[in-house]
């Protein structure tokens, strides 16, 4: 989802697309392969084993994917000369803050998935010299699967949609955090920093937005507790992250609700919403 857009907003500069057919990244030496022909400035990994739930069942493969791949590419980007920007996640937080999150606030993961994106971020700090990590949060685009669409969705079939109002944290869209990324890196950024849309809700507030600027309102949402929803991963109940740390770079992405009316703009452009 985000890789997609990623190239798309990313014009003028010569961009290298890497899929999964291209390098295998729990692979080391498909990995090595792929930069030391392409010898990349800088290498930006998004790929990540991202089901959250599917990460209980598996963990294993989430942390082959999430941090032995994320080492792997450490690796071989240092090796080559190239420098590192690794996407990361709000659910290295366990959401028990009461103001947003400071990139050097402790970690403390509740589930699998931030276990092994928080291995991420150590492999990408312990084998590499000059690398970038952002994270981010809730992602909604038109190339992949997300909240937005799935609400679209069960919207068509279903009178009333339960959706969990216990849970805070910023949506953001991956056009615009794709356009960040391009700035950071033509920026030459260092470090660790947070990167989302402003502003924050729950998913049920996220839900009754999704239809009303949808033009679906007639669609009721009814609020419902994490505990009522009992999902294999535990979520934290809250993961704004502070944007000062983007602001310092002189960096600002448009409030979740205006970046929602781009991204449904944007579906009705693809056919994908009447
Ligand atoms: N989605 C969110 O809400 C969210 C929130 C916070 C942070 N993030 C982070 O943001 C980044 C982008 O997320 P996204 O939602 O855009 O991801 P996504 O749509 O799930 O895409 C993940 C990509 O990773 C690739 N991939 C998976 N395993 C791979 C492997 N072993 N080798 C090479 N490629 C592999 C997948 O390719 P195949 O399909 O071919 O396997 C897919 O193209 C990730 O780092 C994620 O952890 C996401």
């Amino acid at each position: 989802m985000l890789g997609t857009d990623l190239l798309q907003e990313w014009e003028t500069d010569e961009v290298i697309p890497a899929t999964s057919q291209d390098a295998d990244i729990r692979d080391s030496q498909q990995v090595r392969s792929l930069l030391a022909r392409t010898r990349p400035d800088w290498t930006v990994l998004t790929a990540a084993y991202t089901d959250v739930d599917g990460s209980e069942r598996n963990p294993e493969q989430a942390f082959a994917v999430n941090a032995t791949g994320a080492e792997n590419v450490a690796r071989a980007a240092q090796e080559c000369g190239s420098r590192l920007f690794f996407v990361s996640t709000d659910y290295l937080f366990d959401g028990t803050a009461t103001r947003p999150y400071e990139p050097e606030d402790p970690i403390a993961p509740l589930n699998v998935y931030g276990q092994s994106k928080a291995a991420g971020e150590r492999a990408v700090r312990e084998n590499h010299t000059h690398w970038c990590i952002a994270r981010t949060s809730w992602l909604f685009g038109t190339s992949g699967v997300c909240f937005p669409e799935k609400i679209l969705r069960a919207a068509e079939s279903r009178p009333e949609l339960t959706v969990v109002a216990d849970q805070v944290g910023s949506p953001t869209f991956t056009r615009d955090l794709a356009q960040a990324i391009r700035d950071l890196v033509r920026g030459d950024a260092r470090g660790t920093l947070h990167v989302t849309n402003a502003g924050s809700c729950s998913w049920f507030e996220f839900a009754r937005e999704i239809l009303r600027q949808a033009g679906r309102d007639s669609v009721s949402v009814l609020p419902t507790t994490t505990a009522e929803a009992a999902r294999p991963a535990k979520r934290p109940a809250y993961s704004v992250l502070s944007l000062a740390s983007l602001h310092a770079r002189g960096l600002r992405l448009r409030h979740w609700r205006d970046a929602l009316t781009a991204y449904l703009k944007e579906l009705r452009e693809q056919g994908k919403l009447t």
